[in-house]
């Protein structure tokens, strides 16, 4: 393609011509990414397209029609099919990489339920089917209600399009519970997929990456018959809401499925021994080539449903579950350079700029190389060819290097001693007390002073999962910041009036790339969010190790920023408020230390201020829960005899109690078993309620 002319330069034909080939080709990409799930050009290519296109907008005004992509975002916003709340959550799988991971899996399952290696345990294992995970609601036998998995607790309601798989019944004829959620996933075989690629190609139409974009496409189609001609699968592997128990064991729930009339794979089996266990994974592994259908991995459930109940869950992953990948898949290429990136909290992690290749059916340009001991112990230079590696959605890694095609002299690569950014601030490893080494991670010591942390605080905060402002984006971000309008999240809410006093030189609406109505929708956006729920916003100040499960939960807990504030900043300075965040079933000592290093300083409190001042944060609602001890605090001392300690603190917590390992005035219950010393004193002097085993189980209902 010739050089484009500068938009200046463009003669009003030229640049009407160029906007029509430009808002075609956005349009395309738009429908491919929003539509098709298979995006075809990188996102950066994507943005550069829009930019050209708001550049030559800005210059010619007249261009900017209703129709034009810059005036929309997507072509189907998320919000095509209606929003439907899972009666109960639908989970995810922690990983196993290994056998040892697996035989810790197995162990873990065993000290969770106080049982000893004498004790059987039997599991199932059936293959990890690559696809997308679906739920089922049927209502007296009657298929009413077909959903995504989503974000785990709402997802889409896409039940005419579930309708048209051959392996969906409609209606359960046999003897089924009232209220029945089968969960399964969604998949395309091979064959299915290659015909449809194929009939795609003929009709000019994007191509599908691989099967498991090929089903959530087909299955998120606004037309069923489209749904309904791209011959989709069905698994079923679990359930939901149930209103009578389906059996004592997995394996038997899923025998009862199939009976019901569902598909349920074959390749599933159960046993008590971890050999057997592994035996049936390199068992799969290697039909996995042939089964016609994508799979990456086999998972491992614990079989007794009463156990299963007792393991509970930590965040979204069940505790009596676990997927066992199957190792990554690899390729070799060329490192053409490596970048440094700060993130938020200041890290500088070297990324690989490689030759693109494609690995497992999608094209890698960048992997990550972690860090410069990283780097240092595969010894990895510019130049090299070098090993990557890809697993599922995980960021591709490089394995190792091919040193007989190292160039000649190719120089060791040497950390940076000061930041990337403008200020280039000296760059540290911090010793780290907990693990008493040196950090492997090296970071910029600048701090808020780096605008580099800065910028990515500020895209992090508006980030989707965050306040997610629309119009204002990574590219608007860095904008604004570099010119000094938007410094810290506070600015973003004041943007509006100071344009309109005329602060914003030149204003706004007259820059490249804004018009009035680009303006008036990014106000309206802003606006729109000056409210905004706590669990969010306590994601949206980014602090470390505060991501959006821990935010959730921390939400839930305290369920106003006034009542968390208060405990985040004594947390900063006081041992019993840090507890209290302990205590929160979830949440660990090291976001603990981060939420009390974020409220110690004092730049921080100034910046929530600010911020306070412009903003509702609306209080999140406190888990219902008719429990008696919900929001207690509880500690347990002694020895428990029913229950191990962490099951007992487990249960607790999924009551809504906060359990803590010592005794307050902020304690409530002190469960004491056999054997309980200074604890039991302690409560006793400061007129704690005290309970026994026994007791505490009465109390709970058994
Ligand atoms: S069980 C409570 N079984 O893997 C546990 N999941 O990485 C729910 N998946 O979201 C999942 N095959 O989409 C289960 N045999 C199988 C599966 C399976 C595929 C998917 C499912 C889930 C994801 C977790």
């Amino acid at each position: 393609m010739s050089a484009l002319k500068d938009v200046p330069d463009l003669t009003a034909e030229e640049a009407r011509a160029e906007h029509d080939r430009l808002a075609a080709e956005i349009g395309k990409h738009d429908k491919a990414y929003y539509q098709d799930d298979a995006p075809k050009i990188s996102d950066a290519a994507y943005d550069a397209l829009r930019q050209r296109l708001e550049g030559i907008e800005a210059r010619f005004p007249e261009l900017q029609t209703e129709n034009s992509p810059t005036q929309r975002v997507g072509v189907a916003p998320s919000g095509k099919f209606g929003e439907v709340r899972h009666a109960r959550p639908m989970l995810s799988l922690g990983n196993a990489f290994n056998d040892e991971d697996v035989a810790d899996f197995f162990q873990r399952v065993r000290r969770f339920l106080g049982l000893s290696d004498s004790d059987n345990v039997y599991f199932t294992a059936e293959p990890k089917i690559d696809g997308l995970s679906a739920s089922l609601r049927y209502e007296k036998g009657e298929l009413v209600l077909g959903a995504t998995r989503g974000d785990g607790e709402t997802g889409e309601n896409v039940t005419a399009n579930l309708k048209t798989l051959k392996d969906v019944p409609h209606t359960l004829t046999a003897d089924v519970p009232d209220v029945l959620e089968v969960r399964g996933e969604v998949y395309m075989s091979h064959a299915d997929f290659a015909a449809l690629n194929e009939r795609q190609r003929e009709i000019g139409k994007p191509e599908y990456k691989n099967p498991r974009n090929a089903a959530a496409g087909s299955l998120r189609q606004i037309d069923p018959t489209i749904t309904a001609s791209r011959d989709l699968r069905f698994y079923a592997y679990a359930w939901g809401e149930v209103s009578e128990t389906l059996a004592d064991t997995q394996f038997e729930a899923v025998q009862r499925l199939g009976q019901l009339g569902f598909s349920i794979n074959a390749d599933m089996i159960r046993s008590g021994s971890l050999d057997d266990i592994l035996e049936t994974y390199r068992g799969i592994e290697q039909k996995r080539a042939g089964l016609g259908y994508d799979i990456d991995g086999v998972v491992y459930k614990v079989d007794r449903l009463d156990y299963q109940e007792r393991l509970g869950q930590v965040s979204r992953a069940p505790r009596w579950a676990i997927a066992h990948k199957f190792p990554a898949e690899r390729a070799t290429t060329k490192l053409n350079d490596i970048e440094i990136q700060v993130g938020r909290t200041g890290a500088l992690t070297p990324v690989a700029k490689l030759e693109p290749v494609t690995v497992g059916g999608v094209v890698v340009s960048n992997a990550t190389l972690h860090n410069e001991d990283e780097i240092a112990r595969k010894d990895i230079r510019i130049g090299d060819t070098v090993v990557i590696q890809r697993a599922g959605d995980v960021i591709p890694q490089v394995v190792e290097v091919l040193l007989d095609q190292r160039p000649q002299g190719a120089p060791e690569f040497k950390h940076l001693d000061v930041c990337p950014c403008p200020l280039q601030t000296p760059t540290a490893r911090e010793f780290n007390e907990r693990t008493g080494k040196m950090d492997a991670v090296r970071r910029c010591t600048g701090e808020l002073a780096c605008p580099f942390q800065r910028k990515e605080h500020l895209k992090h905060f508006v980030a989707r999962q965050s306040f997610d402002i629309e119009g204002l984006g990574t590219k608007q971000i860095e904008a604004f910041f570099d010119e000094e309008e938007i410094r810290e999240p506070a600015d973003i809410f004041t943007l509006a009036a100071r344009n309109a006093e005329g602060a914003l030189t030149p204003p706004l609406q007259e820059r490249e790339g804004w018009g009035d109505t680009s303006v008036r929708n990014l106000f309206a956006a802003i606006e729109d969010r000056r409210t905004i729920g706590l669990a969010r916003f306590l994601n949206a100040l980014g602090i470390r190790h505060v991501g959006e499960g821990t935010a959730r939960l921390l939400a839930r807990a305290y369920t106003s920023w006034a009542a968390f504030k208060a405990v985040a900043v004594e947390a900063a300075h006081e041992g019993e408020a840090r507890e209290g965040l302990l205590g929160i079933d979830g949440v660990g000592e090291t976001a603990t230390d981060a939420i009390g290093r974020y409220f110690a300083e004092p730049h921080n409190l100034e910046l929530l201020e600010r911020l306070e001042a412009q903003i509702t944060i609306e209080d999140a609602e406190a888990v219902a829960n008719d429990s008696p001890v919900a929001g207690k605090t509880i500690v347990f001392t002694g020895s428990l005899e029913r229950m191990t300690r962490d099951e007992a603190k487990a249960r607790a917590q999924s009551l809504g109690a906060k359990v803590s390992g010592s005794v307050s005035g902020k304690t409530d219950i002190l469960v004491a078993g056999p054997g309980a010393g200074s604890k039991l004193k302690k409560a006793k002097d400061l007129g704690v309620e005290t309970l026994t085993e026994d007791e505490w189980f009465e109390l709970i209902g058994g």
